[in-house]
């Protein structure tokens, strides 16, 4: 499949062992979050993710994971601790700086978020034409992104009319199809089969090892069970459980690794 263009992937030099090390693409320092006058939501976390690692964040609803993720896409502010993206500290950052921190993230929402009165086909375009791709190589990439998913004779379609696993699948296209630097995707195959999940999951696969760093919150065992080298964050009642407790590759220091 054909995945637009994107700068260098995430990889700093190499270690003494001639391994590659990752450097932090994120970094929470004894973050919290609150909404409104509310108690904390998600509390005490530390932690980094490693640039061009795949991470799966699991937990029991209502524990935080979207609450994480939308710290990680910017659409909440930490009410406590610091947060580093990119190696930019966000914390205190000016409402300028946000927007193009954001264009370096593609998401998928857990409740899609399409463009109502756009087509399928250009709600997929719209992160690439907003990066100033010609309409032939929109037009190349969209179509070929729909066929991944399955959706090239719904093209045209927009997304009212659309079953929720279709609207799911085309939020994943136009989530993945400009390569981002980070894809966090909130419970992604929620509203497919399995077969579906699973080439869901190739899609993710395929652009880490581009060099995208992925998050992926899911219940889905059989996701995490398909992703041996993937890591896991486990979250229980807004805080990052202890990573002895029978965790696999719970996420600490930026180490060396290899891609899922
Ligand atoms: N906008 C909000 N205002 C107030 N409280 C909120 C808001 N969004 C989430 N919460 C609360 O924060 C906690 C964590 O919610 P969150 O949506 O992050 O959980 P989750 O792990 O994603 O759950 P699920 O698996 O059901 O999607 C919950 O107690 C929820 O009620
Ligand atoms: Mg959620």
């Amino acid at each position: 499949m054909r995945l637009g263009k994107r700068c260098s992937p995430g990889r700093a030099p190499a270690g003494e062992d001639g391994d590659w090390v990752l450097a932090a693409i994120v970094e929470f320092d004894a973050v919290g979050l609150r909404y409104g006058t509310g108690a904390e939501v998600l509390r005490d976390l530390d932690f980094r993710l490693g640039q061009g690692g795949f991470y799966f964040l699991t937990g029991p609803s209502g524990a935080g994971k979207t609450s994480l993720l939308k710290l990680l896409y910017l659409a909440q502010r930490a009410t406590r601790g610091r947060i580093r993206l990119f190696g930019e500290e966000l914390t205190g950052a000016s409402r300028e700086v946000l927007p193009e921190v954001r264009r370096r993230i593609g998401v998928v929402f857990q409740d899609f978020r399409l463009v109502r009165h756009l087509s399928a086909f250009d709600n997929v375009a719209l992160p690439l034409r907003i990066a100033g791709a010609s309409e032939q190589e929109v037009d190349g990439s969209v179509r070929e992104m729909l066929a991944w998913v399955g959706l090239s004779d719904r093209s045209s379609a927009r997304p009212p009319t659309l079953s929720g696993g279709e609207q799911q699948r085309v939020a994943i296209a136009r989530a993945v199809i400009a390569r981002p630097e980070l894809l966090v995707a909130d419970e992604p195959t929620g509203n497919v089969d399995a077969e579906m999940a699973m080439r869901l999951l190739h899609l993710f696969t395929a652009l880490n090892r581009l060099g995208t760093t992925v998050v992926v919150a899911t219940h889905d065992v059989g996701l995490i069970s398909a992703t041996p080298s993937a890591q896991i964050i486990r979250l229980e009642n807004g805080t990052m459980v202890d990573p002895t407790g029978g965790l696999k590759n719970p996420p600490g220091e930026p180490r060396r690794q290899g891609r899922a």
